[in-house]
């Protein structure tokens, strides 16, 4: 996207996410990601974003889970991020793809094996009775894969949300805070302030 609308609001993101990792916080990159139901009820729960360039921004999780599910009835999302040290908000809605194969084998290979094993074993969102049923079904896969290559389950991939807006919030003394929302529309993307 060459836009230079477009490109001051991504360098705006990457500062913003480079600030927030120097925090020293244990998830920098955690975010509230919101999906929505057959009837537009929306559904909300923290993600990591493992991967961010001018395409979008990528997060991991298992297909067949809830959000996974209603990411195929209406593949949208809109996710945010806090960071209460700096006193910054950033939100993002758009469209949501399924990254490439490679892409999704490539991050799997970087996981624990333990991250691994647990997540290819998890039914996640599923009915679970008993956490031994989860603990078993960990240990079977650990025995079939011993000494090999865990593959990563077919149902588990990375999902990309590619931005349509992007709105930076930044907390300021006497609630005179800083809202600047980028938007992009048929015609390309504008830049706005609003009313905190
Ligand atoms: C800090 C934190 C990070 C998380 N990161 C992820 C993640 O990257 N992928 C994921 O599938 N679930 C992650 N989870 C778990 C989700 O919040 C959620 O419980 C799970 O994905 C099932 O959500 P669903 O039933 O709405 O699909 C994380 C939870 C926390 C608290």
């Amino acid at each position: 996207m060459s836009d230079p609308t477009f490109q001051a609001a991504y360098a705006q993101l990457v500062t913003a996410l480079e600030r927030a990792r120097e925090l020293g916080l244990k998830e920098p990159a955690a975010v509230a990601l919101a999906t929505t139901d057959f009837e537009g009820r929306p559904t909300v729960r923290i993600v990591l974003i493992r991967g961010v360039d001018e395409r979008g921004l990528t997060f991991f999780t298992n297909s067949r889970s809830l959000k996974g599910r209603q990411l195929l009835i209406n593949p949208r999302a809109s996710l945010c991020f806090h960071w209460d040290a700096i006193r910054e908000q950033i939100r993002v809605d758009g469209k949501v793809e399924q990254i490439t194969e490679e892409e999704s084998d490539a991050y799997w290979r970087q996981r624990s094996r333990s991250s691994q094993l647990a997540s290819a074993a998890s039914l996640q969102s599923e009915k679970l009775a008993d956490t031994a049923v989860y603990a078993q079904a960990v240990a079977e896969l650990e025995e079939k894969y011993e000494g090999a290559a865990i593959p990563r389950p077919s149902h588990w991939f990375g999902y990309r949300i590619v931005p349509d807006s992007i709105e930076f919030w930044y907390g300021r003394d006497a609630r005179m805070h800083e809202r600047i929302v980028y938007e992009q529309s048929a015609t390309g993307w504008s830049r706005r302030m609003l009313y905190p």
